[in-house]
């Protein structure tokens, strides 16, 4: 548990392909999500930074991270798939297509006339419930969201202010979201959860269709595709959908490279283990990457990201904290980027693998060098205020 890194490259991908889940992530697809979320009226791109002097410095070609934090400012990118979520159901309700429908619409008392009361229910660590919480406040519903042992209160408060009924459990994640699919159930609500199980698969992937927003927004702003993408997953969904357009895109090759913290590694265990059924992993998985505190892949998400990624790493909580200081303190005229936990975790390890000898049979494999092109996503901002400021300002989690 105390190494900084372990990886194990990905032996599946050359054993099955996936083909299934692909043309929901297609550039048409992916413009009709955009579509919708853009009427919002106060919808903003969010801005893909190039980090030149960090780049020359630790010796790729290219540092590219697209900062979610500034996402309707909500300071995380997982708005985009519970509103996403939640704008389909009702237009299923509705029966009507989501292109006929704007946000202003679905706010409308007519609309709300025909469909009546409805109540969202979600489990979170924080980020995934303030955007359902959000979205469903917006769109004139209520919600009702969870969040397993060990959440921040700021997290929580951040919930509660948007209007929806919140608590902390004294579960972990997976067992909080088997509790709020029983009330959903129970109570006639419903369950807007970013991951799928058998029985409940189409929320889940309007969830995945919802996030890649943020993907299409960066290959409008990019001239070459990234030849390196390393991105954090808890249940994957945010991973696979990402991986799941970029390739479509691009139809070429890119490294993909999946972030898990050690405690909630469900993907690097699937990995090593090396069976296409994936293994799940328990406990009160406590991480400060507390987005990405996940022990039981999304399975659909696991469909693409088995056959996508390159290599998976599981890591200790020291890389999220370097690479938020690092984020947030930078080169000459680089932007800075306030990065929280789960955000930053990508590019700390990264930056372990440029500048640690001990992974350098890892840069090799991974042909980080001069003409690499990498990009990250900086899925969260400060969403705990008080955990940013001791890691960045009072250096908890050194980097030995
Ligand atoms: C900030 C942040 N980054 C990444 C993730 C990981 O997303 P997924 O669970 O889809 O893998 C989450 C999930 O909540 C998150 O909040």
């Amino acid at each position: 548990m105390n190494e900084k890194l372990k990886w194990v490259p990905n032996q599946l991908n050359r054993v099955e392909q996936e083909t299934a889940l692909l043309p929901y992530f297609t550039l048409e697809q992916v413009e009709k999500v955009g579509q919708f979320q853009r009427t919002y009226k106060q919808f903003e791109k969010t801005p893909l930074q190039h980090l030149n002097s960090l780049a020359s410095f630790i010796g790729v070609e290219k540092i590219l991270v697209k900062d979610e934090s500034y996402r309707y400012g909500l300071n995380a990118f997982k708005v985009l798939g519970g509103v996403y979520a939640i704008a389909q159901y009702v237009a299923n309700v509705l029966q009507k297509n989501i292109e006929e429908l704007s946000f202003e619409q679905l706010k409308s008392p007519q609309i709300k006339e025909r469909i009546g009361d409805l109540t969202f229910i979600s489990t979170t660590d924080g980020n995934h419930g303030r955007g359902v919480a959000w979205a469903a406040r917006e769109l004139g519903f209520h919600a009702r969201i969870y969040m397993p042992a060990g959440s921040a209160d700021e997290r929580l408060q951040h919930i509660k202010n948007e209007g929806a009924y919140a608590e902390i459990t004294t579960m972990n994640y997976d067992d909080t979201v088997r509790f709020t699919s029983q009330l959903a159930q129970e109570n006639g609500w419903v369950l807007i959860q970013d991951t799928m199980w058998d029985g409940y698969e189409e929320i889940p992937l309007w969830i995945m269709q919802g996030y890649t927003t943020l993907v299409h927004e960066i290959v409008e702003d990019l001239q070459q595709a990234p030849t390196h993408v390393f991105l954090q997953a808890g249940v994957g969904s945010f991973a696979g959908a990402v991986v799941a357009f970029l390739q479509q895109f691009y139809e070429q090759e890119m490294t993909f490279v999946l972030v898990e913290p050690h405690v909630a590694n469900c993907y690097y265990e699937s990995f090593k283990a090396g069976t296409p059924q994936f293994v799940t992993v328990g406990g009160e998985m406590q991480t400060i990457m507390a987005g990405l505190a996940c022990g039981e892949p999304n399975p659909q998400a696991w469909q693409l990201l088995k056959t996508y990624t390159k290599i998976s790493i599981s890591c200790h909580e020291e890389m999220a904290a370097i690479g938020m200081r690092i984020l947030g303190n930078p080169l000459d005229t680089d932007e800075r980027i306030i990065a929280g936990e789960s955000g930053a975790a990508p590019f700390g390890c990264f930056y372990e693998i440029m500048t640690n000898e001990q992974y350098k049979e890892l840069k090799h494999t991974l042909q980080l060098d001069e003409h690499a092109r990498v990009l990250f996503i900086n899925t969260e901002g400060d969403t705990d205020k008080e955990n940013y400021r001791q890691i960045v300002w009072h250096g908890k989690y050194a980097n030995e």
